[in-house]
């Protein structure tokens, strides 16, 4: 066992969350919409956070619920959508927005969440945390990498993910879950980077057994191809 605790990443999350357009702030006490939750993370399925931002904020500004965007003519939103690629998460979109105006709202579920065009395991369970605070297991290649190192995990990817996945459903906590699936994000992304992690100012940086054994910047392993 790591020892890690998911409040000292939190208390870090509290001082160096980043600023994004379809983030609310930690401590502002505000609920997260689900439509600009599901929105962003249909756009950063394969998209990078620097290039959906302005996506994100002219979609919002267009149609900024989902029955307005379920309203909207294909071709509108699928000239918005040029640029960000891979149209048939554009066409998903529409139809998802149509679903879920005409039920009258998300499903609060993953189950539920998953019945809908476009929403995978990852989409469902970042909705689930991040709109309606469930404690839901998000995984997607940055927890991966912060699970590997933080339990020193050896075994390559794509065989390791059922052991990571449990790590991370042991460290997911009761409180706060929503503010915890995107401080792991972060940390993917400012300090657990792929290469040269900044051990030397993350929360994590007692409990992780990878920076004690010296072996974080290898991981995760994965199979040769
Ligand atoms: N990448 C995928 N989802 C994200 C989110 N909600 N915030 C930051 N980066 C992300």
């Amino acid at each position: 066992m790591s020892g890690a605790r998911a409040e000292d990443l939190l208390e870090w999350y509290d001082v160096h969350a980043r600023v994004l357009p379809w983030r609310v702030p930690p401590g502002a006490g505000l609920r997260a919409d689900p439509y600009r939750v599901w929105l962003s993370e249909v756009m950063l399925q394969q998209t990078t956070v620097a290039a959906v931002k302005d996506y994100f904020t002219r979609f919002t500004t267009l149609w900024p619920t989902v029955d307005d965007l379920a309203a909207a003519e294909d071709e509108r939103v699928m000239a918005e959508w040029a640029g960000l690629g891979y149209y048939a998460r554009a066409r998903n979109l529409l139809k998802c927005a149509r679903a879920v105006a005409a039920a009258g709202g998300f499903p609060d579920t993953e189950a539920g969440l998953m019945e809908l065009p476009g929403i995978g395991p990852y989409t469902a369970a970042a909705i689930s945390a991040i709109a309606f605070n469930r404690p839901s297991v998000v995984m997607d290649g940055n927890v991966e990498r912060v699970m590997a190192r933080l339990f020193d995990i050896h075994t390559p990817l794509p065989g390791a993910k059922p052991e990571l996945k449990a790590k991370a459903a042991a460290l997911t906590p009761a409180m706060r879950p929503g503010d915890y699936a995107q401080a792991v994000m972060d940390l993917g992304a400012t300090i657990c980077t792929p290469r040269s992690p900044a051990c030397g100012i993350c929360p994590w940086r007692a409990p992780c057994l990878a920076r004690a054994h010296g072996t974080a910047a290898g991981l995760p392993a994965k199979t040769p191809k």
